[in-house]
Parts: structure tokens; C-alpha cells; sequence
């Protein structure tokens, strides 16, 4: 029996509490910082990710076996290498990555470099800094519209730029290289526009073995029909039909198993998730971006799919001794529909109260953005529940999905009611 704590305070992170909460090998729960939703399954901890000194006195005070760590930002910021470095804290075992590793979420060219050295197939890019910029301006002209401007660090998701025309682009190249995205942009990565449709694959490895999760497919854009701006995540479906048995044979032949085998080649300790941002180009799998960690809302998703005990892979994970484990996987479909607040994502306003969360039936109502206030869960960000359901098909989990997104309510609430429509 072990302690976990779950570091973050996102859907994901609830949808991983509500699993790891099942295991057999679990003890103590704690999350830091958690939300409403997670507070109902272990001990929220009120320290947030990147407070590197208040997660170890909370990892000591609680007499935690193991972290699992959520977002990517604490893992670029290297807390793995914080507790490794730490004598007190050798005993820990945390799962994602370390520093090195964890770049390559937190830099494109990093990124971009370890694909091309392991064959991994991805678009054609180049890397600009304000000294290459002539070269730059001049691959920007051997490519074709539209063109595809990558800022090179961690700019929670804003940092991808698509344009039309090419002297548009080649302005915004300037701009990102003068500081559009302060230091994350100071390189860029040019990139040839790949057209396809996406998805996402994600992969848990101990740096030695890997086990591949449920794929899924994310809905980014807050309008219907994949309109308007970005987002963090309207929703996501598992399985996903066009990730057939073929599909998912190449991801695993020209991707998975080459980025896991790179990572060993160029001695880059790994532990924790593996999450491919792919494209499907004519029924070939690309690489749009690697991440470190897992979706969201992706996990919304996926957790309901893994019939195996998730904390057992968490171990595996941590120990290297993924080898001996299983992953069984649920043949049902799952949905997750996010509600979000009025006005995402742009400005819009918190502390709404939510009500109807009694009223949910045969669906999961993972928390995002949520938090007690004067005693009522209210609130507390963009993207505030993801309602997760079952189906015996997609329509069927996301109808119940849909019906329970009515039950829920609080001032502002949207949500998308147009999910699957490209499946
Ligand atoms: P990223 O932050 O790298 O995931 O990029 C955000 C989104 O931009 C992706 O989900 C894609 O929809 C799109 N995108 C990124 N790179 C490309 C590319 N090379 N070709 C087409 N679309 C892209
Ligand atoms: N759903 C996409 C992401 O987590 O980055």
C-alpha cells in the first residue's frame, strides 16, 4: 500500500484521482493543489506545482511513496531532478520525466531534432533565432501556404502560429524572434503545413518498455464545427475510428517504439507518459508534437477506458519493471464533454455557483476548474467540469454525456454540442 500525490488541478488530474482511487495498492491520496471535484477523493494540499520547496515538505509530511505528476510546466522546470537531487527525498519515485527529457514538450527544436535523428516522420522544419534569420525568411519561401510558425518554448498553447500569406508570415516571424511570446519565441520553428486529421496516442514507459494507452481525439477549438479560437480542450472520444488496427500498427512501428528506443540511444533517463500530438496524412501517422504528460481532456476519456490498476503501471513506470505489468484495456467508447465558462477563452468571469452536480447520473463529472467558496463549489476557471461517460458506441456515450451536461448548471455555461461530428 502507498501514498500518491497527484501534482496539478485539472480535469486530468481529478479523472486520474477517481482511478488511482480504485487500486487495491493505494493508501493515502493527496492532491497539490487539487480543486472541489478532487477534494471529494483524497487531501487537497494547498501548494501549487512550480513550489518546488512546498511539494517536498508536503511529500515528507505525508510520507508519500510516489508522485505523478500532472501538467508539464513542473517538469520542464525540472522538479524531477529537484527530488532527485535532494538526499531526504531518494526514497520518493516520481513519475515524469526529468529536465532533459521533459524538453521535448518544453522545446520545439529539441523536439524537431529528436525526430530527425531517430527517422521519426514528421514535417520538414527549420529553426530560427533572430542570427538565422535571412535563412529562415529564405525556407519560408520554399515553402507552401499556409505556413506554420512554431515559438520554440512552453507558451501554454499559444505559441503555434498558421498563416495564409506569406508576407504575413514572414512579419510574424519577426515579431515572435522580437519577443511575441517573450523567451519562448526567441526561437522558432518553421514547419511545413501537414493536412490530415488528428489525434492523440499516449504511451507510459519506464524508459525501457512502454504500454500503449487508449487513443483519443481532442476537440481544441471552441466553436462548432472546429471554429474560432483555441482552447485547452472542448472534449474528447476514445477510441477514435480512424486510428484503426493498421493505424495504431504504424504509430507503434515508426513512432512509439523509435522515440522510446531514441531516448535510450541518447542516454535520456525517461520515466512517465509519452503523448504523441499525430496527424494522419493520407493514413500515415506524422508527428505534430510530442508532450510529457498526459491530454486534457484526453484523460477524461482514457481513464475510463484502462480496466487494469493504473497505480500498478504508475509503479511499473517508476521501478523500471513496466515489462511485468498488463494494460487491459475497456472495448466501450468514452466521451468527455467539457463545460466551460462564458466568455473562454477569452476574459471570463469565476466564482459562479455550480449546481446540478447531484443530479448526474451514469456519468463522471471530473472537476477542471472548480473550487469551494463560502461552502458552494463554484468556478475557478475556463474549462470548469468534463461530464465522462460510457457508450456502446460514440453517439451512445456522447448523448449521455449531453444529457447530463444539461443537469449541470452555473451562469455562463457553454459547451460544444457538435463532438464526433468528423468521425
Ligand atoms: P501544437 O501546439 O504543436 O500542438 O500545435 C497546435 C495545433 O496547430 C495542432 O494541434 C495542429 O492542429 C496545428 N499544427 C501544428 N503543426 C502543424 C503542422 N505542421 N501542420 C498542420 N497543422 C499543424
Ligand atoms: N488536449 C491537448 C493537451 O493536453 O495538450
Amino acid at each position: 500500500m502507498i501514498n500518491i500525490l497527484i501534482v496539478g488541478s485539472g480535469g486530468r488530474e481529478h479523472a486520474m484521482a477517481w482511478k488511482i482511487k480504485q487500486s487495491p495498492k493505494l493508501n493515502q491520496l493527496f492532491i497539490a493543489p487539487g480543486n472541489a471535484g478532487t477534494s471529494l477523493l483524497g487531501t487537497n494540499i494547498p501548494v501549487g506545482v512550480s513550489d518546488f520547496e512546498g511539494l517536498r515538505k508536503a511529500a515528507l509530511d505525508n510520507q508519500i511513496d510516489l508522485i505523478l505528476v500532472g501538467p508539464e510546466v513542473p517538469l520542464c522546470e525540472g522538479l524531477h531532478d529537484y527530488f532527485l537531487a535532494d538526499g531526504s527525498l531518494q526514497h520518493i519515485k516520481i513519475v515524469g520525466p526529468q529536465k532533459l527529457g521533459a524538453q521535448l514538450e518544453g522545446s520545439k527544436d529539441f523536439a524537431k531534432e529528436f525526430m530527425v535523428r531517430h527517422q521519426i516522420p514528421t514535417a520538414k522544419y527549420s529553426s530560427v533565432t533572430n542570427e538565422t534569420l535571412s535563412d529562415g525568411l529564405a525556407f519560408l519561401k520554399t515553402m507552401t501556404a499556409p505556413y506554420v510558425l512554431k515559438a520554440d518554448g512552453l507558451a501554454a498553447g499559444k505559441g503555434v502560429l498558421i498563416i495564409d500569406e506569406l508576407a504575413e508570415a514572414e512579419e510574424s516571424l519577426k515579431e515572435m524572434l522580437d519577443g511575441q511570446f517573450g523567451a519562448a519565441s526567441q526561437k522558432v520553428v518553421v514547419e511545413e503545413f501537414l493536412s490530415g486529421i488528428e489525434c492523440s496516442v499516449f504511451a507510459i514507459t519506464d524508459g525501457n518498455d512502454y504500454k500503449i494507452l487508449p487513443v483519443a481525439k481532442d476537440y481544441k477549438r471552441i466553436g462548432e464545427g472546429d471554429s474560432g479560437l483555441n482552447t485547452g480542450g472542448m472534449g474528447a472520444i476514445s477510441p477514435v475510428s480512424f486510428a484503426d488496427e493498421i493505424f495504431m500498427n504504424k504509430v507503434e512501428t515508426l513512432i512509439i517504439r523509435p522515440t522510446v528506443e531514441g531516448l535510450k540511444k541518447d542516454q535520456i533517463p525517461y520515466n512517465g507518459f509519452l503523448f504523441f500530438g499525430l496527424i494522419s496524412v493520407k493514413g500515415e501517422p506524422m508527428v505534430i508534437e510530442y508532450n510529457v504528460r498526459l491530454g486534457d481532456p484526453e484523460t477524461e476519456a482514457v481513464m475510463l477506458r484502462i480496466k487494469s490498476d493504473f497505480v500498478d503501471l504508475l509503479i511499473g513506470a517508476a521501478d523500471g519493471t513496466l515489462a511485468e505489468k498488463t494494460i487491459e484495456i475497456d472495448d466501450r467508447t468514452a466521451a468527455a464533454v467539457m463545460l466551460v465558462s462564458g466568455g473562454y477563452p477569452g476574459p471570463y468571469e469565476k466564482g459562479k455557483i455550480i449546481s446540478g452536480l447531484e443530479n448526474v447520473e451514469n456519468s463522471f463529472a471530473f472537476h477542471a476548474g472548480t473550487n469551494y467558496r463560502n461552502g458552494e463549489i463554484c468556478t475557478d476557471g475556463g474549462r470548469v467540469i468534463a461530464i465522462s461517460s460510457y457508450g456502446n458506441s460514440m453517439v451512445e456515450a456522447l448523448s449521455l454525456s449531453y444529457k447530463n451536461a444539461q443537469l449541470i448548471n452555473f451562469e455562463g455555461k457553454y459547451f460544444r454540442k457538435d463532438l464526433g461530428f468528423d468521425l
